[in-house]
């Protein structure tokens, strides 16, 4: 089977037409009537073992919407309580006949694990500090349609600059990689301390000055500070961390005019991010990812459940 762990897997093409793919979903969405037949008679787990609001839902809705019957399996309520191991859980739900088992797990590397135990494709809706595929898909999408509306036709040669807690930050990683590979030019900002080291590497460039990250940006991407994976570490005050990181309406000014504003969420308002910019008509598209977020998960279910229904697909 063909799993969906990381956009370092994917090759350009692929990206493209997942992102194309997802057209006929958003327009299904936004009928009264949202529902397809595309995916009856299909079981779909959804293994959460990490806290989740928009990834759970949006998996949720995503295989309701295609006709799936969807279960969710969240960590703290199974038998990973009683000392369970991830093979024994993976297996179990393997035994159970899941047509597609959706993953979040706060190890990297743990969704792959799983992957390999399985007889059926496997979606990873992050994996600790390594990726967050399905995130950076749709934010990519989101963002494909705000320049349409800006009249420009694709990602070729826009500046964006991803800032927060790059260390930490599976969607960071994730968007680096599919940014680039759709033209972009991708900047990072953070404090030194939670700025991966090597993140040259990927490609994209490192900054600790803020102001700096930001002059002339097109798109501004903000991440929250993960405060649940700095156990022991340093975490800075939110006010202090504001002060220096904080995206504000002056600090807006540095970019483009009518730079894109974007947040992953959950946010920490008046942290990371002031309110007045998170909701910015016309420049902040916070909400429109979350709305492109349950047409990119129909995508991602319906290709990669087509061989399993006889049909082409991604072998
Ligand atoms: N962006 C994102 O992954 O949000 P959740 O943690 O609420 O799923």
């Amino acid at each position: 089977h063909r799993h969906l762990l990381s956009i370092g897997q994917l090759e350009t093409h692929e990206i493209l037409y997942l992102l194309d793919e997802a057209e006929q979903w958003v327009a299904l969405n936004r009928q009264s009537s949202k529902h397809s037949d595309a995916l009856s008679g299909l079981t779909i787990i959804n293994a959460f073992f990490e806290n989740s609001t928009r990834t759970l839902l949006s998996f949720e809705i995503a295989g309701k919407r295609l006709g799936a019957d969807v279960v969710n399996m969240h960590a703290a309520q199974s038998s990973v309580k009683k000392g369970e191991t991830l093979i024994d859980t993976a297996v179990t739900l393997n035994s159970m006949r899941a047509d597609a088992i959706v993953i979040r797990h706060q190890s990297s590397g743990a969704v792959a694990l799983i992957a390999g135990k399985v007889d059926c494709p496997v979606l990873n809706a992050g994996d600790g500090q390594h990726e967050h595929p399905t995130q950076a898909l749709l934010d990519a999408l989101a963002l494909r349609n705000k320049l349409r509306e800006q009249g420009r036709e694709s990602l070729n040669g826009l500046k964006v600059t991803i800032c927060g807690d790059v260390l930490h930050s599976r969607v960071a990683r994730s968007n680096i990689l599919c940014l680039q590979a759709l033209g972009a030019v991708v900047r990072v900002c953070a404090p030194p301390a939670l700025m991966p080291a090597g993140i040259e590497a990927m490609g994209a460039e490192p900054f600790h000055d803020f102001e700096a990250a930001l002059a002339g940006t097109d798109v501004v991407m903000m991440l929250r500070l993960q405060s649940e994976r700095m156990e022991g570490q340093f975490i800075p005050s939110p006010r202090e961390y504001r002060h220096l990181y904080g995206l504000t309406l002056p600090r807006l000014r540095r970019c483009a005019p009518d730079a894109i504003v974007m947040h992953p969420g959950p946010m920490n308002r008046g942290v990371e991010i002031d309110s007045d910019v998170a909701e910015l008509a016309g420049q902040s598209i916070i909400t429109d990812q979350v709305e492109m977020g349950v047409a990119i998960r129909m995508a991602c279910l319906d290709v990669l459940t087509r061989r399993a229904r006889g049909l082409e697909g991604w072998a």
